[in-house]
């Protein structure tokens, strides 16, 4: 990583990719589901953006250079139950020069949800949440998020391994209920495998 310029998120986000080719490890959104999510956020113009699984801070950094494209007063808020995940996604986050718009959290969602609300206010819904951790709290961390009106109509939900590792019980409960329209978009788990990932895109009704 300390290849990468200060201030260039793009080298490092290059420099992770390159670092997960020789080590199997890293398990970081990655490039190929990367431009997925890249083209599925650039109609929406996200400002708010939520993340559960923050990591190394790849896949924040990311959807941070992509919506500072389109929009200024872009936040990012993530949440990692890892401390040391945290500091290491901090330092990157700063490395990147994006430690103004992405706010690590660090604890459960679940727990951390109503300091989120009284953040936003009601005024700023979450434009896009992207659900990346613990994959039997993908359902309850989506009905937090609804449950405290979080959400605006056209909302957008990613959810990444839905094949793999798999979440089975979200992909049942995201294709049944009502208040959601999804779809599931198949794609190499991770560059040089030929496993297939499912990563689900969700549009919130309302
Ligand atoms: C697959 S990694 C996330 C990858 C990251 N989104 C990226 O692309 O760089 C999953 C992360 O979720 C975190 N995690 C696991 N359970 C969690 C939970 N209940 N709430 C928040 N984070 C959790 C782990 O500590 C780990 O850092």
């Amino acid at each position: 990583m300390d290849s990468a310029p200060d201030g260039d998120p793009k080298a490092l986000l290059k420099a992770v990719d390159n670092l997960s080719k020789e080590d199997i490890n890293v398990i970081h959104v990655g490039d190929i589901k990367g431009q997925l999510i890249d083209e599925a956020i650039q109609p929406l113009k996200p400002k708010i953006i939520v993340e559960m699984g923050t990591y190394i801070g790849y896949s924040a950094i990311r959807l941070a250079s992509e919506a500072l494209k389109m929009e200024q007063d872009v936040q990012i808020h993530t949440y990692d139950v890892n401390a040391q995940m945290v500091e290491i996604a901090q330092k990157m986050v700063n490395k990147a020069g994006l430690d103004s718009v992405i706010h690590i959290h660090h604890g459960r969602f679940h727990d951390l949800a109503p300091e989120l609300q009284a953040i936003l206010g009601s005024e700023n819904p979450v434009d896009l949440f992207l659900l990346d951790h613990w994959k039997p709290s993908y359902v309850p961390d989506t009905q937090r998020l609804m449950e405290l009106g979080l959400l605006r109509r056209g909302s957008l939900l990613i959810a990444d391994n839905c094949l793999i590792p798999g979440a089975p019980e979200f992909v049942d409960y995201i294709q049944k209920a009502p208040e959601w329209n999804s779809k599931m978009v198949k794609t190499l788990y991770r560059e040089n495998l030929t496993d297939e990932d499912g990563v689900i895109f969700a549009a919130y009704r309302g």
